[in-house]
């Protein structure tokens, strides 16, 4: 993984930056993209202490993507289709990985091309594959690199995309599942709206999926 460079748009919130620790430990290059090229400086300062290894960068989202293998978007639904848009014809050559759940107030619902991810392939086109995944995690565990993780449900139309996203995914130490097309992922996304009462309902912050009966 030494080579291997991921942005992440709208890195700076909770999934994004959980997720620039986790990549660092097996040696990622991960470079944190935000609206505010000042504010991804900032919490790269912020996060550079809990890093074990890989290297840690903070720009525009813009700017983050240019030289990325993969790009993994980390928006609130409601900044989705407009960020997919303004990667449109930045991303060619590239893996999206998706993990936005489309939510309103905090209550799962389908937009209206199936998913979000859907959504950004839709967007996109052919010029980069989308891959569903990282939906179901807790963002505390993830970034926390001695905390064990959920599974993690991978969808999306392009087979290879996802067997390298899975193995993205198994490094960071969680088990990762071919979860099937992009037309299963309005399942996977919706689920994410059910971890959410159950952490709220049982006071946890670490709701999270296990497959059970699959090695
Ligand atoms: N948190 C979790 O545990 C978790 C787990 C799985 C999946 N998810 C999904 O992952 C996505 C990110 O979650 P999060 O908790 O990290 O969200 P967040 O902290 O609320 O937002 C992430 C970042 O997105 C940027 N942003 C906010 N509104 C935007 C807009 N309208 N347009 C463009 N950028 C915007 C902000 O960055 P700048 O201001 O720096 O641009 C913000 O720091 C969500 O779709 C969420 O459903 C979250």
């Amino acid at each position: 993984m030494e080579n291997l460079q991921v942005a992440i748009v709208g890195g700076t919130g909770n999934l994004g930056s959980a997720l620039a620790v986790r990549l660092g430990a097996p040696g990622v290059r991960v470079i944190i993209g935000s609206r505010d090229e000042q504010k991804a400086r900032t919490v790269v300062e912020t996060l550079k202490p809990k890093m074990r290894a890989g290297e840690l960068e903070g720009t525009t989202n813009r700017q983050a993507v240019k030289d990325a293998d993969f790009v993994v978007v980390a928006v609130p639904y409601e900044g989705h289709a407009q960020m997919v848009q303004d990667l449109k014809g930045q991303v060619a050559g590239k893996i999206i990985i998706d993990a936005v759940v489309p939510l309103k107030k905090l209550r799962p619902f389908v937009p209206p091309a199936g998913s979000a991810l859907q959504e950004a392939q839709q967007i996109l086109g052919d010029e980069a594959p989308a891959v569903g995944a990282l939906h179901n995690i807790s963002a505390v565990d993830l970034g926390d690199v001695e905390s064990s993780l959920g599974d993690v449900l991978v969808c999306g139309d392009n087979p290879e995309a996802k067997e390298k996203v899975m193995d993205i995914i198994r490094r960071i130490g969680a088990r990762a599942f071919d979860a099937g097309p992009a037309y299963n992922a309005y399942v996977i996304e919706g689920l994410t709206g059910v971890i959410i009462y159950l952490n709220r309902k049982y006071k946890s912050k670490h709701g999270s999926v296990k497959i059970t009966g699959i090695e």
